[in-house]
């Protein structure tokens, strides 16, 4: 039977998780593939520690030129993370004509144009299905499955983080930071979880599919990103009530000309497919003319997850390279290189919002507000106002009360300016929540 042989660079929750799978899987895998995987080096920073899974002292790399300069190698798995020193990597292993596999977001989604052409220059193939969505095959579904379709909407959850402490804030009405804390104690959020919180990783995870669905780069600088690190347990309750359950969306809208890409709490109805997605799982709803919605599902962390799909990853380049086929289709599916997408500025968005206005407990605050949205052409779907609830949770000397309106579809940029004309006027009493909707219009 052939053999290919591959090399991780990083060894750490992922990188002990591949290797422990090629181990224990080795015949299984062999059997789906027609061949051997070998891992035969693997490089990391510091190999005085303990590992989940310990490797043979052969398989221990001391520098990365063991693994750059080994002409056998024909993978190498890059699972280290961040951004400088696996963009150094690839362009080494890119040089060398190393076939590579990363689960790395970041890397793609910041750098992801520098790194397709030259790949592309050398006819070097670039696994990333681990990259989103851990171990959901999406990337794959979208680059084959889908290849039919014009893909119109991509909505996803693609943070388990976020999606963990968003669905406790709703089932046990707890605030933000009880729950940040709970999730990192369970190990469910980083140390540091900066980058899931403030919608980054989601971000950079609707940037990949977004270029898969619609064949080119963005700027990722310009993808509207907002986190989780303000939202109140008041919203969740008053949502509720509404019919809404607060998820953080990664949307990504086909327009004629261009692409809507944003990330931020969103309302759901409650009867939408991705409302029921609970805790640290992930989803992805696709829409495509032929197909109508899809929905993937599963988990999206983990180290044996994302393992998965960096082995799928492995195999399917090992093929390509046994069966010398395989390269062609992949470049003609992928399509990253042909073009930059246009983005849609922010202000250019339109949907439904919930606002949420801490005003004075009396006559004819609604009113006014009321006439500032007409100005500005905003329709409202609904007003509540919770007397009750204001004692519970705010902290004012003056009684205050909040006010939400829904709106119907509106413009963002009329939005943000009718709430400035309302603040400018002084009827609120503290900040203004906006909350946008995805609820479709009757
Ligand atoms: N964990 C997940 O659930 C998950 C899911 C999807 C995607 N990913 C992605 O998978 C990648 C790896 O994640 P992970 O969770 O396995 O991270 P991790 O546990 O922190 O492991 C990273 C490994 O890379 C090593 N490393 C970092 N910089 C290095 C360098 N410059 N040279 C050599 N070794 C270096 C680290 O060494 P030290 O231990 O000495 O720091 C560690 O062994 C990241 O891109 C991440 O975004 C992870």
């Amino acid at each position: 039977m052939q053999q290919i042989n591959i090399a991780i660079v990083g060894y750490g929750t992922v990188g002990n998780a591949v290797a422990q799978i090629l181990e224990k899987e080795k015949e299984l895998l062999a059997q789906k593939s027609g061949f051997l995987i070998n891992l035969q080096k693997v490089y990391t920073r510091n190999w005085d520690k303990d590992f989940q899974f310990p490797l043979k002292d052969t398989q221990k790399a001391s520098s990365l030129d063991e693994i750059l300069n080994n002409p056998s190698i024909d993978i190498v798995v890059e699972l280290t993370g961040g951004i400088e020193f696996p963009l150094y990597l690839f362009r080494e292993c890119i040089k060398k004509q190393k076939h590579i596999v990363t689960a790395n977001k970041a890397l793609l989604a910041e750098k992801g144009k520098e790194i397709f052409q030259l790949a592309e220059e050398k006819n070097v193939r670039i696994g990333f299905e681990a990259s989103v969505a851990g171990g959901i095959p999406v990337i794959r579904a979208l680059r084959e499955g889908l290849v039919a379709n014009k893909i119109k909407n991509i909505y996803g959850i693609l943070n388990g983080t976020t999606n963990f402490i968003l669905t406790k804030m709703y089932a046990e009405n707890k605030n933000f930071h009880e729950i940040l804390k709970e999730a990192q104690e369970k190990g469910y959020a980083e140390a540091d979880p900066t980058l899931d919180i403030n919608g980054t990783d989601a971000a950079h995870k609707i940037a990949i599919l977004a270029s898969l669905a619609y064949g080119g780069f963005l700027d990722f600088s310009n993808i509207y990103v907002e986190g989780i690190e303000n939202i109140e347990k008041l919203d969740i309750e008053l949502g509720k009530e509404l019919g809404y359950i607060l998820k953080l969306l990664a949307i990504s809208k086909a327009h004629n000309e261009q692409v809507e890409i944003r990330v931020h709490p969103t309302f759901l109805p409650q009867t939408n497919p991705l409302s029921s997605v609970n805790g640290v799982f992930n989803a992805i709803l696709i829409e495509g003319n032929y197909v109508g919605e899809t929905m993937f599902y599963g988990k999206g962390a983990g180290g044996e997850p994302t393992a998965s799909a960096v082995v799928s990853d492995i195999v399917d380049i090992g093929k390509s390279l046994v069966l010398g086929v395989g390269r062609e289709i992949e470049v003609t599916s992928m399509n990253w290189r042909h073009k930059d997408l246009n983005l849609k500025k922010v202000e250019d968005f339109y949907t439904r919002y919930y606002i949420r206005f801490t005003v004075p407990d009396i006559i004819g605050v609604l009113s006014k507000i009321a006439a500032i949205f007409a100005r500005y052409k905003i329709s409202i779907a609904a007003v509540i106002q919770k007397e009750k609830v204001v004692e519970l949770y705010t902290k004012n000397t003056e009684k205050t009360v909040p006010l939400v309106i829904l709106t119907h579809t509106a413009s963002e940029n009329n939005i943000q300016k009718a709430i400035k004309d309302i603040e400018s006027q002084k009827i609120t009493k503290s900040r203004t929540v906006i909350i946008r909707v995805e609820d479709p219009e009757e």
